[in-house]
């Protein structure tokens, strides 16, 4: 129809190829980088963590964001609209994957909020307070703690709200240049440090690197070797921010003369390297100020441990804390904003509205939205049973059904759909198109066809926690 042509001619979209990686990447590169992945290696066993999950971004990385990136260039539409396109009967799995992005914006800038409270204790100079035991505890639990993540969601809303390339390209064209920048300086600086211990032992980056990158396999079991895969798995989902539309949208974007198997390529490696550099910063740092206990600090490492190590660093600590919470601010927010936008673009399509009302709503909505799950470590504090045998609070129980709920569950569905009903052809057409070879064809059929359905029904019973029983 003529309104549908004009609204497609009038289609936002990124400059070229550059913009279009770079902003993809933004939304790859977050927490999950600088956060999760290294404390998921300390956990897993060093290299066999790290082998593992490159083994897996060659093959699920690669297909998860191989479809997700075609779909939305080939269809043109974000995720609800995209499935309908593909296949009418299948817009309830383009809603399912809608709401992904719709849970995980209720709890993002709220993290987003704690990385901008402890520049500020880094920039005042109080980072002596932040590497208290309980320093975090008594913020989070503390209701002012609020205002933080209300800022990060307004800035988030604004820089949506001035489109996509006056503002999300602009911004990760800015972002993450300086970003690979200072994450390069400071796992240099990591591996010049040298400490002794309270145990008298000196121990130096170097050492921590070693304990980093080489495979520990003592005591490795088969049920252990799945548990590692299993972990690997689910952090490469939610690193490359495939399976929840995000990739669909920002594919939607992309003009026809771009080559997506560059780009696949280019986000891929993006993405691996400042997980892998975020280790190299970290876990040495970490072992030589804290040895083999500090490495199991697990979810806490980035909020406790990590300002623990920057205050034992000196001076230079309370530098290096200061360029990594801007750095890890700055990974938050572009992958903020590309949440923001999947849900913007989503609703711009169903509700035929622009960006700027769109923005409005959904920024006013989502302000709220922080405020309660902020105020679920102290106003509405609760405590409730998760079906992985944990307990969490909002936060977790949004993260829970966003990440390990619905992700693997639309997974399975979307391979089905990708793999054995549009088939892949017709991803396969939108990657050879119209510039050179899809260098990967192969790989891609087995992988969407085969592999993919069968490994995420696995990591979905795992994850929610049906194989325990
Ligand atoms: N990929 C981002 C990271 O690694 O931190 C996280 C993320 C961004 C998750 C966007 C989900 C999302 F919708």
């Amino acid at each position: 129809n003529v309104k549908g042509a004009e609204k497609l001619k009038k289609k936002s979209s990124f400059s070229g190829q550059i913009g279009f990686v770079l902003a993809a990447a933004g939304s790859a590169v977050g927490v999950g980088n600088l956060w999760r992945f290294p404390y998921l290696v300390a956990r897993d066993g060093g290299g066999l963590f790290l082998i593992i999950y490159l083994v897996l971004v060659l093959t699920f990385g690669f297909t998860l964001l191989t479809t997700d990136i075609s779909i939305g260039r080939k269809t043109g539409q974000s995720a609800i609209r995209a499935y309908e396109s593909m296949r009418p009967g299948w817009k309830k799995l383009g809603f399912l994957t809608f709401m992904v992005p719709v849970l995980i914006m209720t709890y993002y800038a709220v993290i987003g909020g704690w990385i901008l409270k402890y520049f500020i204790v880094f920039l005042t100079g109080a980072s002596g307070d932040a590497a208290k035991d309980s320093y975090f505890t008594s913020f989070i639990t503390n209701t002012s703690s609020v205002w933080f993540g209300l800022i990060f969601m307004l800035v988030t809303a604004l820089i949506v709200y001035n489109g996509v390339e006056g503002g999300i390209e602009r911004c990760s064209k800015f972002i993450m240049p300086v970003l690979l920048i200072m994450v390069v300086c400071i796992a240099i600086f990591s591996l010049t440090l040298k400490s002794k211990g309270a145990d008298g032992v000196v121990r130096t980056g170097l050492d921590g690197l070693k304990v980093y990158i080489i495979p520990d396999v003592s005591g490795l079991t088969v049920s252990r070797f799945l548990q590692v895969t299993l972990d690997a798995m689910s952090q490469l989902f939610f690193s490359l921010s495939v399976s929840m539309g995000i990739m669909i949208t920002y594919g939607s974007y992309v003009k026809k003369d771009v080559d997506l198997n560059k780009s696949v390529a280019q986000i891929e490696v993006v993405d691996t390297v400042v997980a892998f550099l975020a280790g190299v910063m970290i876990i040495p740092a970490i072992y030589v100020f804290s040895g083999m206990d500090g490495m199991s600090a697990g979810p806490s490492l980035m909020f406790v441990a990590l300002p623990k190590t920057f205050y034992a660093m000196g001076t230079a600590g309370r530098v290096i804390g200061l360029v990594f919470f801007l750095l890890a601010a700055f990974a938050a927010l572009t992958s903020c904003i590309s949440v923001l936008e999947s849900i913007t673009a989503n609703c711009m399509e169903i509700f035929h509205t622009g960006r700027k009302k769109t923005t409005l709503v959904l920024g006013v909505i989502y302000l709220a939205a922080t405020a309660v799950i902020a105020l679920g470590y102290s106003l509405f504090y609760l405590e409730i049973p998760l079906p992985n045998g944990t307990t969490g609070q909002l936060l977790d129980i949004m993260d829970y059904i966003s990440n390990s709920f619905l992700m693997p569950f639309i997974t399975i569905f979307s391979t089905i759909l990708v793999g054995w009903l549009v088939k892949p052809q017709w991803i396969i057409e939108e990657m050879e198109h119209p510039n050179g070879k899809f260098s990967r064809k192969q790989l891609y059929i087995v992988m969407i066809k085969f592999v993919m359905p069968v490994i995420m029904v696995i990591l979905f019973l795992q994850s929610t926690g049906l194989l325990d029983r």
